[in-house]
C-alpha cells in the first residue's frame, strides 16, 4: 500500500512538472508567434507579392530579330580595340588573355553603311587555352524606333571557326524587360588582312 501511494505521489510530482514544462513551452511559443509576427509586418515593406498583370506580364511576346555586326579591329576607325594581354597572350596558339572592348555597329544588311539598328557595346576575350574561342559579354542598344533604347544583354562562349555560335539572351531593358533567349552568329565576311569581321545574328527573345 505504501509503495502504491508513493508511487502515485512520484507520478503527480513527474505529471506537475511535465505540465510546467508545457506552460513554459507554451509561454516561450506565444512570445516567439508574437515576435515573428512583428518581424514578417516589417518584411512587407521590402518584398510584396504582387499579380502578374500589374506589369502586363499575362502575354508573352516572342520576337526575332536579324542584323549584322561590324567587329572593326584594324584601321583608324577601329570600334573593338584591344585594352589587354596576358603575359602569355603572344605565344598562346589562342592568344590567351586578349580582351578586346567594343562599340560595333549593327545593321539592317551586310554593308556597313546599310540602315543601323543599333550598336553591340561590350567586350569579348580569348578564354580557351587549346581551342579558339571567346568569352562575350554584349550589351546591344537598339535606336530602331520601337526598340530605342531598349537592350539585350548577352554572355556567352563564342568558338569563332564554328560555322554557327548560339549565346544565351540573359535580360533586357525597355521593351525587353525579363527576356530570355538565345542569339546565333555566322561569320560573313572576314578580313584576314586586318582581321575585320561582319557577323549575321539572328535573336529569338521571349519577352512581355
Ligand atoms: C507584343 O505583341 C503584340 C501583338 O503582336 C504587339 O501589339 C505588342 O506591341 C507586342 N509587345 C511588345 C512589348 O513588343
Ligand atoms: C574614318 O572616319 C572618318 C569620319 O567618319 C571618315 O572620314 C574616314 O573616311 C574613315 N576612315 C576609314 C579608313 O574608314
Ligand atoms: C605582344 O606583341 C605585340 C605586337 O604584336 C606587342 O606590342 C606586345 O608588347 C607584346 N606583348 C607582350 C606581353 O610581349
Ligand atoms: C553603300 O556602299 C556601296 C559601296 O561600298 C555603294 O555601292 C552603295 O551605294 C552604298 N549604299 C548606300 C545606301 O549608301
Ligand atoms: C578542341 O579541339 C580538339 C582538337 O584540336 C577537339 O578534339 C576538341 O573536341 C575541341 N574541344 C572543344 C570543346 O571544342
Ligand atoms: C531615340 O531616343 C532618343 C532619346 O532617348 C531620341 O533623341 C531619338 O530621336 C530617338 N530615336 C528614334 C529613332 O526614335
Ligand atoms: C582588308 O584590309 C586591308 C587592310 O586594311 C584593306 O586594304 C583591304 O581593302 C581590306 N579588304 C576588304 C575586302 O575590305
Amino acid at each position: 500500500m505504501k509503495n502504491i501511494l508513493s508511487t502515485i505521489y512520484n507520478f503527480s510530482i513527474q505529471f506537475n512538472t511535465m505540465a510546467n514544462n508545457i506552460i513554459s513551452t507554451s509561454t516561450t511559443t506565444v512570445i516567439v508567434i508574437l515576435f515573428s509576427l512583428l518581424l514578417a509586418g516589417k518584411s512587407q515593406t521590402f518584398s510584396t507579392s504582387l499579380p502578374r498583370s500589374t506589369l502586363q506580364l499575362d502575354k508573352q511576346n516572342l520576337t526575332r530579330l536579324h542584323f549584322f555586326f561590324h567587329d572593326v579591329v584594324g584601321g583608324p576607325n577601329a570600334t573593338a580595340i584591344r585594352v589587354a594581354t596576358a603575359p602569355i597572350t603572344n605565344t598562346s596558339a589562342t592568344g590567351f588573355g586578349a580582351v578586346v572592348m567594343m562599340d560595333n555597329l549593327l545593321t539592317v544588311g551586310p554593308e556597313p553603311n546599310s540602315t543601323r539598328v543599333g550598336r553591340a557595346q561590350g567586350m569579348y576575350a580569348s578564354a580557351d587555352l587549346s581551342n579558339m574561342s571567346f568569352m562575350m559579354v554584349q550589351n546591344y542598344v537598339f535606336d530602331e524606333e520601337r526598340f530605342n533604347g531598349s537592350t539585350l544583354s548577352i554572355l556567352g562562349r563564342n568558338p569563332i571557326m564554328s560555322p554557327m555560335r548560339e549565346f544565351p539572351v540573359v535580360g533586357g531593358t525597355g521593351v525587353f524587360r525579363f527576356a530570355r533567349g538565345y542569339a546565333e552568329a555566322r561569320t560573313v565576311f572576314i578580313n584576314e588582312t586586318n582581321g575585320d569581321a561582319i557577323v549575321e545574328y539572328n535573336v529569338y527573345v521571349l519577352h512581355y
